[in-house]
């Protein structure tokens, strides 16, 4: 990375929802990816606790973007995450409305359901982390693929994750070389997908390093890079815990 990367996550993000979710370690990611390409559409497929989501909104709003929001989901689970109960999308639902109303939706119906409410070449970035066998991830791919603008923007969760039946891997391998693609392997992998085609004239520090420069140098600096952001991120979590946990020291009597 020959640039000098200096990135909002690093300056000024806290994260505002906090739950239990392998997306974990690519929330500094995902925060600097919205506030670089300032998304006018932005979709999820698969939200449950709303870890990814929010950070998205959280950068939407905190860097000012003008943009929408939408999070598809049946809130229900499915066969990796277990089904689980109503109390899962009441909170998103309680989050989304105390912090984004106005620019964020939650669409609770299946993903083929949802497609027939967005334009082809509409979406600046998509998320896709639905159900993660080979079969469902490839499906949502083509499914959503149209949907993306010219230039836009498609991630993949879970790239490296080789456990059960996931096979986002699988398909991650065969797609990557055939796009413009980088991937994070840390935290179960991250893929970054650019679609051919817009205007990269105006493109952003984030994405020439993501993928202009693409020597092995280059990306091995990029993946550390994030590596340690995402370290930066829970130290400064663990020491917020620790200082808001400690005993108020006893005032000395005079
Ligand atoms: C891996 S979780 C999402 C994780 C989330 N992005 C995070 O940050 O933790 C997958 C979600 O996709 C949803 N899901 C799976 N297949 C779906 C489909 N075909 N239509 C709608 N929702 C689906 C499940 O209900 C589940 O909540």
């Amino acid at each position: 990375m020959s640039l000098v990367y200096m990135p909002p996550s690093i300056r000024r993000f806290e994260p505002l929802h906090m739950v239990f979710s392998t997306w974990v370690d690519h929330l500094p990611f995902g925060y600097d990816l919205v506030a670089a390409i300032r998304p006018k559409m932005l979709v999820e497929l698969g939200t449950h606790k709303g870890l990814s989501y929010f950070t998205f909104c959280q950068s939407m709003k905190e860097n000012e973007i003008d943009g929408l929001c939408y999070a598809i989901d049946t809130f229900e689970g499915d066969e990796h995450t277990d089904k689980y109960d109503e109390s899962v999308f009441n909170s998103v639902n309680n989050h989304n409305r105390q912090h984004y109303h106005g620019f964020s939706y939650l669409m609770r119906m299946f993903f083929e359901d949802a497609l027939k409410h967005f334009n082809e070449d509409s979406v600046d970035l998509l998320h896709i982390d639905g159900f993660h066998t080979y079969e469902a991830v490839s499906a949502d791919f083509a499914n959503w693929y149209p949907k993306v603008k010219p230039g836009g923007i498609i991630l993949f969760h879970d790239v490296q994750a080789r456990l059960q039946d996931f096979g986002a891997w699988k398909f991650w391998d065969e797609i990557r070389g055939h796009h413009e693609t980088f991937t994070f392997n840390h935290g179960f992998g991250l893929g970054v997908l650019r679609k051919p085609g817009g205007d990269r004239s105006q493109d952003p520090e984030l994405l020439k390093v993501l993928f202009e420069d693409q020597s092995e140098k280059s990306d091995a600096a990029l993946r550390a890079f994030y590596v340690h952001a995402s370290k930066h991120l829970e130290n400064n979590r663990k020491l917020k815990r620790l200082t808001q946990d400690a005993p108020a020291k006893p005032v000395k009597q005079a």
